[in-house]
């Protein structure tokens, strides 16, 4: 049997995704323009390519990867980030569950405007 394909990103529940980016990424990034923190601003995330945000010490994985990033790239990217970007030094081990990964995808992409 092939493996189970994940079924891709859906909409999902942004006041469930506002509660998930707090406790598991606000530690590491804002949605602040030119706001770093360990990680970069998420702000103007939808449609941009990786590696993009001025100031930020990226690596060479992250800059390379050279996707744009929107529902699709993220819900892959969020479930295993180090398999995504082989190389990234985002320490995340990963949101596995696919309503989880729609959560914070859905009110990410509201809030990083
Ligand atoms: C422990 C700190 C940390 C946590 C927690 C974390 N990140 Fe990151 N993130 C980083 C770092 C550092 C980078 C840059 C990686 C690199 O250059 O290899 C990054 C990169 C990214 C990128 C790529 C940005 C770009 O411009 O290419 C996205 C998207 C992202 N993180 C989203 C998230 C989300 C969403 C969460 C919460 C589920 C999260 N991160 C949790 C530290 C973190």
């Amino acid at each position: 049997m092939p493996p189970k394909k994940s079924a891709g990103f859906k909409e999902g529940d942004a006041k469930k995704g506002a509660g998930l980016f707090k406790t598991r990424c606000e530690q590491c990034h804002t949605t602040e323009e030119g706001q770093n923190k360990i990680g970069p601003s998420l702000h103007g995330l939808f449609g941009r390519k990786t590696g993009q945000v001025e100031g930020f010490a990226y690596t060479d994985a992250n800059k390379q990867k050279g996707i744009e990033w929107k529902e699709d790239t993220l819900f892959e990217y969020l479930e295993n980030p180090k398999k995504y970007i082989p190389g990234t030094k985002m320490a995340f081990g990963g949101l596995k569950k696919d309503k989880d990964r729609n959560d914070l995808i859905t009110w990410l992409r509201e809030n990083t405007k």
